[in-house]
């Protein structure tokens, strides 16, 4: 089997939640990585065998690296991205692809000139639930989609975060950090483009000046239409509506309540509190093996026939005359999604389901959502791109 020598720029949450994806897919082998911190290039070298660098730029110039997969911080990622691109390296980057419009254009055209594939992921549109539930719509069993419900109550705002994470400027809060799981699955199962957006957003802890919390009305080109609620005030958290089964589809205990909100609490430097935990650091603790399908919280999509209800253990259909379970099978790699379609991309030529520009058209939702919320308005998207095919 073709193996794809991959290396790292930046090892940081979003590294070490794909790691696990790595290290199990015979597909990939990680090659290098890249970091300014000591202790996380000593712990991949140790983990992986790999050649750590404390540039980018110079794990990029590596021979051995055929694809680079962008996890440094948004404001990074389109400069990361290209100077890839322009080596003639493949690309994965992390969600949200860039913090505007025009980083992400250049993005796609540095991959377009270098003939090299764009992938931008994880996001929670990848799950094989979100998945299974599109092949089922578009079966057309149910008839066309209509209505989508989506909600997340959350600990996003209260876990240790970098200054950047806290203000919206620079690609902080719930829109462009959240939003960006939420509009990517919403608008995935909603198979037609977004043409308004109507939202408000909330920051209301003065202490972490960026949004919270929004709620927001899409509307789709083909008359449908979703709702997307989201909260990252770590009081509610709706995993209490998917079986206590978190995000990464892991069992949770309802008990820790309130856990990410005492830590921050009780501790009197963010930076250190979160350097401790990240990749490297003396806290760092890989987490363990899911049992369920991760899930981005409770989502219900109403079809003319039907509502179906992507679950973290399969899809759960209400039709007219019965409901039932369509079952999937436990994860046996994590996020393995991903590497399908890089791997998919680069090596079979399939073009990504989640390329620059569905990612760019995503952004673009999140952006209007800001806007709109702003302005107090809906706000209407005039572009042509990400049309879901
Ligand atoms: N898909 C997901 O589930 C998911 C989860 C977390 C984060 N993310 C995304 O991943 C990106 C990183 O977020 P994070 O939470 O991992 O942040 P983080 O702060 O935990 O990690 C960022 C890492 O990048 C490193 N870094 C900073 N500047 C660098 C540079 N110039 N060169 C190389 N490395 C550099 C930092 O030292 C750190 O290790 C963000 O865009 C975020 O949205 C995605």
């Amino acid at each position: 089997m073709r193996k794809i020598n991959v290396g790292v720029a930046g090892l940081g949450r979003a590294f070490s939640l794909m790691a696990p994806s790595f290290a199990a897919d015979p597909r990939v082998a990680l090659v290098a990585a890249a970091d300014p911190r000591p202790e996380a290039r000593q712990r991949f070298a140790g983990e992986f065998r790999g050649a750590a660098f404390s540039s980018v730029e110079e794990m990029i110039a590596e021979k051995s690296v055929e694809a680079v997969y962008v996890a440094t911080p948004h404001q990074l990622h389109a400069e990361h991205a290209c100077l890839a691109a322009a080596r003639g390296k493949h690309v994965l980057v992390e969600k949200p692809m860039a913090l505007g419009l025009e980083e992400c254009r250049a993005m796609i055209a540095a991959a377009r000139a270098a003939g090299v594939a764009l992938v931008v992921g994880h996001s929670h549109s990848f799950d094989l639930p979100i998945l299974r539930t599109k092949k089922l719509l578009e079966s057309g069993a149910f008839g066309p989609v209509r209505m989508i419900t989506a909600l997340d109550y959350t600990d996003f705002l209260y876990r240790p975060r970098r200054p950047e994470e806290l203000d919206t400027a620079r690609g902080g809060g719930a829109v462009f950090n959240q939003a960006a799981h939420q509009v990517d699955v919403v608008r995935l199962l909603g198979g037609s483009r977004v043409k308004s957006v109507c939202a408000h957003t909330g920051a209301w802890d003065p202490a972490r000046p960026t949004e919270g919390a929004y709620a927001c009305l899409l509307s789709f080109e083909s008359g449908a239409f979703a709702t997307l609620v989201y909260s990252g005030y770590a009081h509610f958290d709706s995993d209490e509506f998917c079986g206590w089964v978190g995000e990464d589809g892991l069992s949770k205990d309802p008990e820790l309540y309130g856990v990410a909100r005492k830590r921050l609490a009780s501790s009197k430097n963010e930076t250190a509190l979160k350097a401790d935990r990240d990749y490297g650091g003396s806290s760092f603790s890989q987490s363990g093996k899911s049992q369920f399908h991760p899930h981005f919280g409770p989502l219900v999509v109403s079809c003319e026939r039907a509502d179906l209800r992507p679950l973290p253990n399969g899809v759960m259909i209400y039709a007219d005359g019965e409901k039932r379970l369509e079952p999937l099978p436990a994860p046996a790699v994590p996020r393995a999604g991903v590497i399908d379609e890089l791997y998919g991309a680069i090596v079979e030529g399939r073009a990504p389901l989640h390329g620059g520009e569905w990612a760019m058209a995503t952004l673009e939702v999140c952006l209007a959502m800001l806007r709109s919320a702003r302005e107090q308005k809906e706000v209407a998207l005039t572009s042509r791109t990400g049309s879901p095919t």
